[in-house]
């Protein structure tokens, strides 16, 4: 039993009955389900209510019409620029009022930026979410490039490189439909659900006077009144400052993470929706989550991407207050052009209509017109940021688990994986490992030499990883709570002045405003090695309980209306706390050394734009099947929202799995972006090897198989860094014309090439696959077993195999020697596994750093493309700017990569056995060719196909080269 989690969060009657109930569940093996009174409905969220009771009653209303028009005199276009003037016709006396202001940029990447504002409101509406979440400034559309033209009340806009976006705004009622290529995307206001409440002076005044906003009255609960709730009353007299629009969406919708649901977006509206409550995106700690729900879970990303067999559009409402989001799924029959002007097509499409209810902010939205869905990650993260390129061990395997108790405890598990032969980089410390969960220390007694405990590992090429809160114990004689209060970087309470106060593991805490560019430094500054004692370079770190998680906190979280630098109240910028604690850590991770190394920094809480500071994870999992279940929906919602670094606690944190479970989980984690075991204080002990045979042997072999994989996985982490791509991604990414994989979420794709099918069941040895595509998949555990797309079909997945697969015109490299962490691999040679389509064509990439510091950005990498077309092997530098040979390479760099080997070509697919291997140019610095044709291996599968491996092929991956195979 978790001698604090549970019964810190509650009031002190509540202690035993929580204590006994999970007592009891940890014995059945079952544990009780998530506390919902702990936490909203949309009920008890006075803006929710009445946005929805709005929508409700613009239904019923025949002929409803939204009360917004735009001023079409007032329209002016200017550099990309679209500004006017939207009044509020329901507003008493609207003419002696200020319009709100609108304002429709034209982003020069097909993205369209629309904002309303207040002018000259009482109290300005917080606009600070752009400062911290758009990476740098982006370019507008030149005149040049698009026309615009205004037919009585409608104003047209026409732009892209083809022309093919076109923008339709109808002054009355005010309404905006994005089409593109003459096929309408998204649609705002369609329903006329827009509301902008403004601040009023009463209203104000009101919050001024409120009481401290809590959610759960615990006096009720502690009288024994049975957990009653109350509404938040400042909710419902506060601040009225909500924002409601709706779009409609065609087809398909996704995103919005964090919920644990499906990929796909369910109804929360209209008649038959599975869900009754709104998808909620408010950051919070939520002990024990359930599954299927569109509860409010750690991170909130306002993102969401519509997909239907012809287009795909997507939309990010940025905007970091408590936001809730209804979908509502109709079909409707309807011929999107009108306009002369435009392409017209008829579409018979189901419609999705979203409705987005925010707390607080101003109407910031933007539409991303696509068309492809790289072209919308692509403008989507030139705004948020792309991945940033990790540490390479950190994509390898992480061993954690509250707690590694003490410095031999961390030499046994260190030493267990040597002894078992199973490859690991990185041994994790929880809360325990601190002197009274003071961060920045260690509890002595159990770690007395942390330094030396880091350099033995070190020695391994293995890593720390240790745990790092932002809730600091009130206490003088710890040195960051005192340097906190004398620098005076904490919170405050609602009055401004004194310092918020509440309780967290360590006790009475306080937090840290992340807001004020004096914490963040002075945060970052924590990290270096002569403040850090005990650190070391082999040391990284983990934010936890970031939301930020306050256990006698509104919904286990900080009030509302608590204060951070400048003012700002907290519910404007809620879901944007735990990143800005995490990007001061990643900065103190940078700053500490002088030699420039990557940061590496897990976080629980996120945002968009997360993922330019570190990985986060999934949270407090259950280790029961469906959670395993449950984790590839979650993380491949999370990855088409920009963050591809993620991952979830492989084995399920709270209870025990047994050993098929735990087996099961490791083969399908050895397939997230980011894998790591971790487990509850409770949960027995499972490292690896405690249960014994087949299973350690399977286990092993998954680990390996990601070992295996690294090269190819640190390849995909470079596009992502690039360009934004989702490292894992959902089929209908890969395969946006078949309508088979739209809802599809039980079976991802990494990168382009590799199929997972994760088994998620108990007993299982078959699985039942969807083969995408008109070309075959290749089994990565058994290269002769090869299946046809496109069609579902049966396949064995016995206990030591997850199924997956290798797609038909793709060469992914690897590394096959085992070896005991990633470190240690990085002189080994690869190998190509090149899968050769109906044509007998094939396509692949390498990238290849230090895998440590930021000398890419100098140009110190390896980018190779392979491509293997009639019979020729090639490799050569698909950019330009990349490193070559012609280049002056630091002779470092080169001495370290440029003169890798590749060890191994395996080419499957192939119509016939080959017999020879010519070179054509394997010439250069490196490489002193022999003819090879003695090491040249083919057999025959049972299924037809030819399976070939060139051995020692003499080539080096500095080298462009040229083969040919006959
Ligand atoms: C939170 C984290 C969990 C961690 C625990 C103790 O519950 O989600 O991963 O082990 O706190 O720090």
């Amino acid at each position: 039993m978790d001698p604090a989690r549970g019964h810190t969060r509650l009031s002190s009657s509540k202690k035993t009955i929580l204590r006994s109930v999970l007592a009891l569940g940890l014995v059945l093996g079952c544990i009780s389900a998530v506390k919902r009174e702990d936490f909203k409905t949309c009920a008890q969220s006075g803006f929710c209510t009445r946005n929805r009771a709005y929508a409700d009653y613009a239904k019923e209303t025949s002929n409803w019409a939204s009360p917004f028009q735009l001023n079409p005199p007032s329209l002016r276009l200017q550099a990309g620029v679209l500004k006017g003037e939207l009044i509020n016709t329901q507003e008493e006396q609207p003419s002696s009022r200020p319009a709100l202001s609108f304002e429709l940029q034209l982003i020069d990447n097909d993205a369209v930026r629309v904002r309303i504002n207040e002018q000259d409101p009482i109290h300005p509406r917080y606009d600070g979410v752009q400062d911290t979440v758009i990476v740098k400034p982006y370019g507008l559309a030149n005149e040049s490039t698009y026309q615009f033209k205004q037919e009585g009340g409608v104003t047209l806009i026409q732009y892209g490189a083809q022309n093919q976006n076109t923008i339709k705004i109808t002054s009355a009622p005010f309404k905006i439909e994005f089409l593109v290529n003459g096929v309408s995307t998204i649609v705002l206001n369609e329903e006329g659900l827009l509301r902008f409440e403004r601040l009023r002076k009463n209203q104000q005044e009101s919050a001024e006077e409120d009481g401290d906003g809590k959610l759960v009255d615990q006096d009720a609960e502690e009288g024994g009144g049975g957990g009653e709730i109350k509404i938040e009353k400042s909710e419902l007299e506060k601040k009225m400052e909500e924002n409601f629009w709706e779009e409609r969406v065609i087809r398909h919708v996704y995103g919005i993470p964090e919920h644990a649901s499906s990929l796909s977006l369910k109804a929360t509206r209209g008649p038959g929706a599975p869900y009754s409550e709104p998808y909620r995106l408010y950051n919070l700690d939520v002990f024990e989550y359930e599954l299927d729900n569109p509860m409010a879970l750690y991170g909130s990303i306002p993102f969401m991407l519509g997909h239907s067999k012809n287009i795909s559009a997507a939309v990010f409402w940025m905007n970091a207050a408590e936001t809730w989001i209804d979908v509502e799924k109709n079909i409707e029959s309807k011929s999107s052009g009108i306009l002369s002007w435009i392409k017209t097509k008829p579409v018979l499409t189901p419609l999705t209509k979203t409705h987005w209810m925010s707390e607080a902010g101003v109407l910031d939205l933007f539409v991303f017109l696509g068309p492809t869905q790289r072209d919308i990650f692509r403008q989507f993260s030139s705004l948020v940021g792309t991945t940033a390129l990790p540490q390479a061990f950190s994509i390898a395997y992480h061993q954690c688990r509250w707690n590694y108790n003490t410095q031999q405890d961390v030499s046994q598990v260190d030493a267990g994986f040597d002894e078992h032969d199973i490859p690991y980089d990185v041994i994790w410390l929880d809360i325990e490992h601190t002197n009274g969960k003071r961060y920045f220390t260690w509890d002595d007694a159990k770690f007395p030499n942390p330094t030396d405990m880091q350099q033995a590992l070190e020695a391994k090429g293995r890593k720390m990883v240790t745990i790092i809160d932002p809730h600091i114990k009130m206490d003088n004689d710890y040195h960051v709570s005192k340097e906190g209060s004398d620098l005076d970087l904490y919170i405050k309470n609602k009055d401004g002045e004194s310092s918020f106060n509440g309780w967290c593991w360590p006790g009475n805490s306080q937090w840290i405003d992340f807001y004020n560019p004096k914490a963040r430094d002075w945060w970052a500054s924590q990290f270096s090695y002569d403040r850090y004692k005990g650190s070391t370079k082999a040391l990284f770190t983990w934010n936890d309980m970031n939301e930020p998680s306050v256990f006698n906190g509104p919904e286990i979280t900080i009030p509302k209306d608590v204060i951070h630098y400048g003012g700002v109240e907290h519910r404007n910028v809620h879901n944007l706390y735990g990143t800005m604690f995490h990007s001061a850590t990643a900065q103190g991770l940078i700053q500490r050394n002088e030699t420039n190394q990557r940061p590496f920094v897990l976080s629980r809480a996120f945002f968009a734009g997360t993922q330019r500071y570190g990985a986060i994870w999934t949270g407090d999992n259950l280790a029961t099947w469906e959670h395993l279940e449950a984790a590839a929906p979650m993380l491949l919602s999370i990855a088409i929202s920009g963050i591809s670094f993620a991952g979830a606690d492989v084995g399920g944190f709270f209870g025990n799995p047994d050993a098929e479970l735990l087996t099961r989980w490791y083969q399908a984690g050895a397939f997230y972006p980011f894998f790591r075991a971790h487990a509850h204080l409770d949960s027995k002990r499972r490292e690896p090897w405690l249960f014994g045979e087949p299973y350690t042997t399977q286990i092993r072999e998954a680990i390996r198989t990601r070992y295996a994989y690294l090269p190819f996985w640190y390849t995909l982490f470079h596009e992502a860094s690039v360009d934004g791509m989702p490292i894992m991604r959902p089929m209908f990414t890969e395969f946006p014309e078949d309508e088979q994989v739209f809802g599809m979420d039980d079976q991802y794709m990494i990168g382009n090439a590799l199929l997972v099918k994760p088994v998620t069941k108990a007993g299982i040895t078959q699985s039942k696959i969807y083969f995408a595509g008109n070309e075959k998949w290749f089994d990565i555990m058994d290269y002769d077993k090869v299946e046809q797309g496109p069609g579902f079909k049966e396949v064995a997945s016995p206990a030591n195999k997850i199924p997956v697969y290798q797609r038909a015109g793709t060469i992914v490299p690897k590394r096959e020697r085992p070896r005991r962490s990633s470190k240690a691999m990085e002189h080994d040679p690869f190998t190509l596994v090149i899968a050769l389509d109906s044509q007998g064509q094939a396509n692949g990439r390498i990238y290849l750093d230090d895998g440590e510091t930021f000398n890419y950005e100098k140009g110190e990498y390896l980018l190779r493309e392979f491509r293997y077309s009639n019979g020729v092997l090639s490799s050569h530098d698909p950019n330009e700017v990349s490193s070559s040979q012609d280049q002056d390479w630091p002779t470092d760099f080169m001495r370290r990569f440029g003169e890798l080997r590749i060890e191994r070509f395996v080419i499957l697919g192939n119509k016939s056995p080959l017999s020879q291997v010519i070179p054509h140019q394997v010439a250069g610095l490196f490489c002193a060719f022999t003819p090879v044709k003695q090491v040249l291996e083919c057999s025959q599968g049972p299924s037809g196909g030819h399976i070939c491996t060139v051995k020692e092929p003499q080539v080096v991956l500095g080298e462009e080269f040229v083969i040919e195979f006959k």
